[in-house]
C-alpha cells in the first residue's frame, strides 16, 4: 500500500522545528505533501508564493516531499489529492485540545486521520510567531530557522523598518 499524507501549517516561516517533523515524517511515508495555508487569519509577514518557496528550499534534500499551497478546507484539499492521512508535530499540552479538535473534526468531515508526531525536545518551544517577535526586535534566530529563512526575515523586517 502506497501511504501519501500531507502535513499541512501556515509555515510563516518554516522553523527547525516543521523541517524536523517534516523530516521524520517523510521517512516513514511515500510520499508527503507538505501543504501551505494560503489565507492565513492574520496577515501573514511572508506571502504565500514567499512561504511556499522557503519550505521548498529547506526539504529539497527530501526526494519524497511535495510543497504546494492551499485555500479552503483542508479535508478538501486532502480529497482531491487522494490523500487520508495527515500528519502533525505536537509540541506541548498546550498544543493538544485545539489539535484534538481538529483531528476529530477532519475525521468527521473528511474521514482523514490524523498521526501526530511528538515535536523533539530541542524544539518544543518553537513557534513561527515567537521567531518572528524575537528577529522583529533585533534577536538572534539562527538556532530557530534555517539560514535561508533567517536571510529573508533579514531582509523582510529591514523592510518594513521606517
Ligand atoms: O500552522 P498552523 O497555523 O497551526 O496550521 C493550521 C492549519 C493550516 C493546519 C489549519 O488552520 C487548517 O487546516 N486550515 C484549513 C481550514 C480547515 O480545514 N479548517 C477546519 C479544520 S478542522
Amino acid at each position: 500500500m502506497t501511504v501519501i499524507a500531507v502535513c499541512p501549517g501556515s509555515f510563516d516561516p518554516v522553523t527547525n522545528g516543521h523541517v524536523d517533523v517534516i523530516e521524520r515524517a517523510s521517512s516513514r511515508v511515500d510520499r508527503l505533501i507538505v501543504a501551505c495555508l494560503r489565507n492565513v487569519g492574520k496577515a501573514p509577514l511572508f506571502d504565500i508564493d514567499e512561504r511556499v518557496a522557503l519550505v521548498e528550499a529547506v526539504t529539497g534534500h527530501l526526494p519524497n516531499v511535495e510543497v504546494t499551497a492551499f485555500s479552503g478546507l483542508l479535508v478538501d484539499f486532502c480529497r482531491d489529492r487522494g490523500v487520508r492521512v495527515i500528519v502533525k508535530g505536537l509540541r506541548a499540552v498546550s498544543d493538544f485540545e485545539y489539535e484534538l479538535q481538529m483531528a476529530q473534526m477532519n475525521s468527521r468531515i473528511g474521514d482523514v486521520e490524523t498521526f501526530f508526531l511528538t515535536t523533539s525536545p530541542v524544539y518544543s518551544f518553537l513557534s513561527s510567531s515567537l521567531v518572528k517577535e524575537v528577529a522583529r526586535f533585533g534577536g538572534d534566530v539562527s538556532d530557530f530557522v534555517p539560514p535561508a529563512v533567517v536571510a529573508r526575515l533579514t531582509e523582510r523586517l529591514q523592510q518594513r523598518t521606517p
